[in-house]
């Protein structure tokens, strides 16, 4: 079986490649997650993407699977993908396949995404592509109009979580934090440090603010609350940068 994991970019229909768009309409059968109540516009997203690119392929959704907090967090994760990966293996099995199996992945699929990991379970191994997306992190640095790096600098990508339990990066310059439910710039002395903070990045909805961590870190925790409670949903994405 073939499985194609299309990089969709981070919300706008126009980040699908012509590579992603000729895939859709090759594949003979589309999985979509629904992930719940609130994040309805991110699965008619895949569903705008699917008729703009004539994709004819069957169209199948599913519930995503809920997390168990009660376990530890390797534990957690590592049972929601065994969850996911049951669910994709009978929705397949259900299909008349003619052709590729495919799913749109946000972003890019190697960024910070466990669809690789969970096409790793399905037994027999399907044969994997991976058409490469426009991440958060460009869709961020494009916003802001910066580079990614300095000059011959290094940048770290990491998350919320890691930031707040390891502070900054030891040797970084510059580092880029995903996945932070929680403001984690907030445990950082904001002294000589510049912040680039973008949230719907590539959407209508996209919010930016930029500036001396100490001048704007308030008004981005209001803007994320105030944005998150509008929409029922929030992604975030933020550049820190040593000496602006
Ligand atoms: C599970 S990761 C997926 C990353 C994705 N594979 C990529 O290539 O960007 C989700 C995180 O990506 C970031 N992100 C994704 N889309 C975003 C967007 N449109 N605006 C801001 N941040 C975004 C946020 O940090 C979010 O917590």
């Amino acid at each position: 079986m073939d499985l194609w994991l299309i990089g969709m970019g981070t919300g706008n229909p126009e980040h699908v490649t012509l590579e992603a768009r000729r895939a859709l309409r090759e594949a003979s059968l589309v999985l979509i997650p629904r992930k719940g109540a609130g994040k309805d516009d991110l699965a008619d997203l895949r569903h705008t993407i699917l008729r703009a690119c004539d994709c004819t392929a069957r169209v199948v959704e599913f519930d995503m699977p809920v997390r168990d907090d009660a376990l530890p967090y390797a534990d957690r994760v590592d049972r929601w993908h065994d969850a996911i990966a049951v669910i994709w293996a009978d929705a397949i099995a259900q299909a008349q396949l003619t052709g590729p199996v495919a799913l749109l992945v946000w972003g890019d699929p190697g960024l910070y995404d466990s669809t690789l990991r969970i096409a790793d379970r399905l037994t027999p191994r399907p044969r994997v592509r991976v058409v490469a997306g426009i991440t958060a992190l460009q869709a961020l640095t494009a916003a802001h109009a910066i580079p990614f790096n300095t000059v011959n600098g290094a940048v770290t990508v990491t998350t919320g979580r890691r930031l707040r339990v390891h502070g900054w990066p030891v040797g970084a310059d510059t580092i880029v934090i995903m996945l932070d439910g929680d403001c984690g710039f907030r445990t950082l002395d904001p002294d000589g440090l510049h912040i680039w903070w973008g949230a719907y990045l590539g959407m209508a909805e996209q919010v930016l603010v930029a500036g001396p961590l100490g001048q704007v870190g308030d008004r981005i925790v209001a803007t994320r609350a105030a944005e998150r409670a509008r929409h029922g949903w929030i992604m975030d994405t933020y550049l820190l940068r040593r000496g602006g």
